[in-house]
């Protein structure tokens, strides 16, 4: 019987971060950068009067969180897509420039959703080497051809935790062709507090052959709800909304977004709590012989080469804890595992237990 053939479409699946272990009770999901203290309660509220309108559908373009991105960035607000996600500004910024035979690149451990969609999209990608798990420019600029389409960039990057500076990213940007667009996501700037660094939206909000993409799903913990933007020229723009599929922002997180991101106050909170406990964990992983990246992000890239035992071993001792991270299996880095900081007694109870494990 002949069969319904799909695509022959030649891409690795994505590996979420691990939720619970089936035989451990009451685990402690350290394994996707998601919030340690969850939404604003303002955002719950919004949340809770919201849920009764669902039956009818939102707003096709998101317009009113559109607005109030605009007034919060001093941007414009016709330069703005919303997605499900900053996945999905990926998948359409990929749909809209990408055919067979054009070339993207990445680097070598660079946020692995970026080449996922590059490949769906029909792209041949080129991975840049890293230099001690730092993008390298001149590394990238190698892997240019007159086929590159896009150059793709995480500042900082998960699962590194590495950065390039403001000084860098501006090199970068000028030493490629105007015509290749260079995607900076912004998904962890907020916990930034390098001097040398400067997000992708300050940095290039101007320039027209850069998207730069942000998301709620970090600082304002709303990951469940599938919420991120993108900003660049109006023509840039443009293209995506022709292929933007209607109503791709649900209901809900359009009108819980608009009170997280109106919410200074919590917001602050959260970047002073990840502040705090990303200089005790980085002192604590150096005094026990752990190397990881500098604190950058909500989360430590952990390198276990210099410890008594594997980075195998590592997660098994600390899942007896009830503690899960990150394998860093599918982004192919050896020894190693990620950590997600999280609320005060997550961190605590992480620190008591790394501290047991490796002496
Ligand atoms: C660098 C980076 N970009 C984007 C995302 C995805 O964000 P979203 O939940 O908005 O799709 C993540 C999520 O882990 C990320 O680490």
């Amino acid at each position: 019987m002949a069969f319904p053939k799909p695509r022959n479409i030649n891409v690795e699946r994505y590996v979420g971060g691990l939720s619970k272990f089936k035989r451990i009770d009451n685990s402690i999901k350290l394994s996707a950068n998601e919030s340690a203290l969850g939404p604003s309660p303002k955002a719950i509220k919004a949340f809770k009067r919201d849920k009764n309108k669902i039956l009818k559908y939102p707003e096709s373009d998101s317009n009113s969180l559109r607005d109030v991105i605009a007034k919060k960035f001093n941007i414009q607000s016709n330069r703005i897509i919303c997605g499900a996600g900053s996945d999905q500004i990926f998948d359409l910024v990929c749909k809209s420039f990408l055919q067979k035979g054009d070339e993207v690149v990445v680097t070598e451990f660079g946020f692995i959703m970026h080449k996922i969609y590059a490949s769906i999209h029909g792209a041949k990608v080129l991975i840049a080497k890293e230099n001690k798990y730092k993008a390298s420019i001149s590394e990238i600029l190698k892997k240019i051809t007159y086929k590159t389409k896009i150059v793709f960039i995480a500042n900082p990057n998960n699962p590194t935790g590495t950065y390039l500076s403001k000084k860098e990213m501006l090199t970068l940007r000028k030493k490629l062709r105007s015509n290749i667009l260079l995607v900076v996501d912004d998904a962890y700037f907020e916990f930034m507090k390098k001097n040398d660094f400067t997000s992708g939206l300050d940095l290039f909000k101007n320039k027209p052959n850069v998207l730069i993409t942000r998301t709620f799903s970090k600082i304002y913990g709303l990951a469940g709800l599938r919420l991120g933007w993108g900003y660049s020229s109006k023509k840039i723009i443009d293209s995506m909304y022709q292929i933007k599929p209607p109503f791709n922002v649900n209901r809900v997180a359009l009108a819980v977004s608009i009170e997280a991101i109106k919410d200074n106050k919590w917001t602050k909170r959260a970047i002073k709590h990840n502040t705090l406990w990303a200089k005790k964990i980085f002192s604590v992983l150096k005094k026990n012989n752990v190397e990881s990246n500098q604190p950058t992000a909500n989360f430590f890239l952990m390198n276990f080469k210099k410890a008594k035992i594997n980075s195998d071993e590592v997660f098994s001792k600390l899942a007896n804890k009830r503690l899960i991270l990150r394998k860093m299996t599918q982004y192919k880095i050896p020894n190693s595992l990620r950590l997600t900081i999280g609320d005060k007694k997550a961190n605590e109870h992480f620190i008591k237990s790394i501290e047991s494990i490796l002496k």
